[in-house]
């Protein structure tokens, strides 16, 4: 090959970015796609969507007896914890972005943090190897729960309605009970032996139950009943704090009272971002979800990802290669920022991203590096659960909440009623080893006392022409970034309404395992033999699904359309 001179090969780059980015720029600035008629549930004047049609009900009739999204927030998510205990969850946290009518916004991390007697090794074996049993299953893998501080923060700063109007739904639901669905039994089904293993056989969850079964539960009530009337401080310091401490000491955990007195959630700006002509409000550190979009959509904005064609090679190649870039920064310098310097202006500048794009070859895939060790685990990866929120004065929520596994650590907390999460699978247990996710971490998100474990979860809110647009978000472990970016392409650059862009099947790449992850339905044969073609190697069996997508969009005459995700019980509820 010729050499050519470095600093001509340098400025022709720059001319050629430069160029890229200008034409770029003028042509694809802004889509002026005609809007795509609704094919979802619309309502007039509110709505909220989320993983079962009793939780975004109880969610909806906060907002029809005059509050408003947030006090929604707050029902909904606890609410969830009744009616859809796989992820709903006392025992977890998350994250929630929010915009207000009047245009301001920001976001609540309620995520969980490492107790105070954790350190970097904790997970390790005698050899030296991480052991995964133990960040995943039973008490050493539980993280100090922020769902309660989450819903107190959001009632002080934004509340309208008394917090025991809010709770009050999820009490009454917890007594009458909820039906079991067909999804539900069998996901019950499939994890009874591990809960069984954890709990014994005492807790509502050991029976077999089938579809149309009723399950009640009376020690939920109760707690909330206690929360209710003692606040915030009951949980981390009251009678459900030393029940829960006393609890974990049993079972060989870590979390004391002193972990539980020191939890605070803590409002954080947002990750804001142009794409084209809209203008993306995401979540920021602790969680990798707003700056890893960030990082993919401005890697496709130079190219004209509509005229490729929906679910095309060639646009399915673009972002993968993209998302394949940013997953590798985000597994490197991504963690708590409260513990580490994340370098956020520069793996978020346009020349840098430019620049980790330049040897992208539409023709063929540019391999990750190896994998220094492992088989990845494969199994379905949905158990967060994600509720978007639009409320009748124009305010915005979009939440994504979990436990992390499927019902968490599957440690059932029986005189609590509820379920604790494994969130602290979520750090990097050894630089280089992959967890539950198969995400490869490094240093920046290794075990700290009091520290965040870095997430993937993506609440996020879209504006077009400074409008509120769409909410959107989904669980789905590391698939999470992927599926709402792609939800978001789907309508923007594809055209589809909301539902149809929730339904759509989906794909994912995340730099390691070098593979492209397809949804085993909706993708035709030809269109993965040409990815092969150009290199790729396709995956079918790591998931039957990839996210259970809840999302609203504003139409241009103000109704809201629901994209409620048919993978799940997902289900809408307005007015
Ligand atoms: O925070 C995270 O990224 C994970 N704990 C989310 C887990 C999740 O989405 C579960 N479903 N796969």
């Amino acid at each position: 090959m010729t050499q050519t001179n470095p600093i001509f090969h340098r400025l022709y780059r720059v001319l050629f970015l430069a160029l890229i980015s200008s034409y770029s720029f003028l042509h694809y600035a802004c889509k002026t796609n005609p809007e795509a008629a609704p094919t979802g549930v619309v309502h007039n004047n509110a709505m909220v969507v989320s993983a079962r049609i009793e939780a975004s009900r109880i969610g909806m009739e906060v907002l029809k007896k005059g509050g408003n999204a947030f006090d929604a927030m707050i029902a909904t998510e606890i609410a969830l914890a009744a009616a859809y205990p796989f992820a709903g969850n006392l025992g977890g946290g998350g994250f929630m972005v929010y915009r207000m009518a009047d245009g301001q916004t920001g976001t609540l991390d309620y995520r969980e943090k490492a107790p105070l007697a954790a350190h970097r090794d904790m997970y390790l074996d005698s050899l030296g190897n991480p052991d995964p049993k133990l960040s995943r299953i039973g008490a050493t893998a539980v993280g100090v729960p922020g769902t309660i501080a989450g819903i107190f923060a959001v009632h002080e700063k934004f509340g309208s309605l008394p917090m025991e109007e809010l709770l009050a739904p999820t009490i009454a639901l917890c007594e009458q009970g909820v039906v079991v669905t067909e999804k539900q039994a069998a996901r019950l089904e499939n994890y009874r032996d591990q809960i069984l293993e954890v709990n014994g056989d005492s807790t509502v969850f050991s029976n077999s139950c089938k579809p149309g079964d009723t399950l009640r539960y009376a020690a939920l009530a109760q707690t909330l009943r206690r929360i209710s009337e003692g606040g915030r401080d009951e949980f981390y310091m009251g009678e459900t704090a030393q029940v829960l401490s006393q609890f974990m000491k049993k079972r060989g955990g870590y979390i004391t009272m002193e972990d539980l007195a020191q939890y605070e959630a803590v409002w954080r700006d947002p990750v804001t971002f142009q794409y084209r002509d809209l203008n993306v409000i995401s979540m920021g550190p602790p969680s990798s979800g707003g700056i890893t979009m960030q990082q993919i959509l401005k890697m496709m904005e130079p190219y004209d990802v509509s005229d490729m064609g929906h679910h095309s090679a060639a646009g399915i190649q673009l972002f993968t290669e993209a998302a394949r870039r940013a997953y590798a920064d985000r597994n490197y310098y991504l963690g708590d920022p409260d513990f580490v310097e994340i370098p956020v202006s520069e793996i978020t500048d346009p020349d840098y991203l430019q620049e980790r794009m330049e040897n992208y070859n539409p023709l063929k895939d540019t391999p990750s590096e190896t994998i220094s060790k492992g088989e990845i685990a494969m199994y379905e990866s949905s158990e967060t659960t994600h509720y978007s929120i639009v409320d009748q004065f124009g305010n915005a929520i979009s939440a994504t909440t979990t436990l992390n596994g499927a019902y968490g650590s599957k440690l059932y907390v029986q005189e609590l009623g509820f379920f604790l999460n494994n969130e602290m699978d979520d750090f990097s247990a050894k630089p280089g080893e992959p967890n539950m996710f198969g995400l490869i971490g490094a240093e920046a998100n290794s075990i700290a006392p009091g520290k965040r474990m870095l997430s993937s979860m993506t609440p996020t809110i879209v504006e077009k022409d400074g409008e509120l647009w769409l909410v959107v978000g989904t669980p789905g472990g590391s698939t999470i970034i992927t599926a709402v970016t792609q939800t978001i392409l789907n309508v923007y650059e594809y055209g589809l309404s909301m539902q149809q862009a929730v339904e759509a099947p989906r794909f994912h790449h995340q730099w390691l395992p070098d593979m492209i992850i397809f949804e085993p339905e909706g993708f035709p044969e030809s269109l993965k033999d040409s990815l092969i073609t150009r290199g790729y190697i396709i995956n079918q069996d790591r998931t039957p699904i990839i996210g259970k997508v809840d999302a609203i969009r504003v139409l241009k005459d103000g109704r809201l359309e629901a994209g409620a995700d048919v993978r799940g019980d997902d289900a809408a509820s307005g007015f």
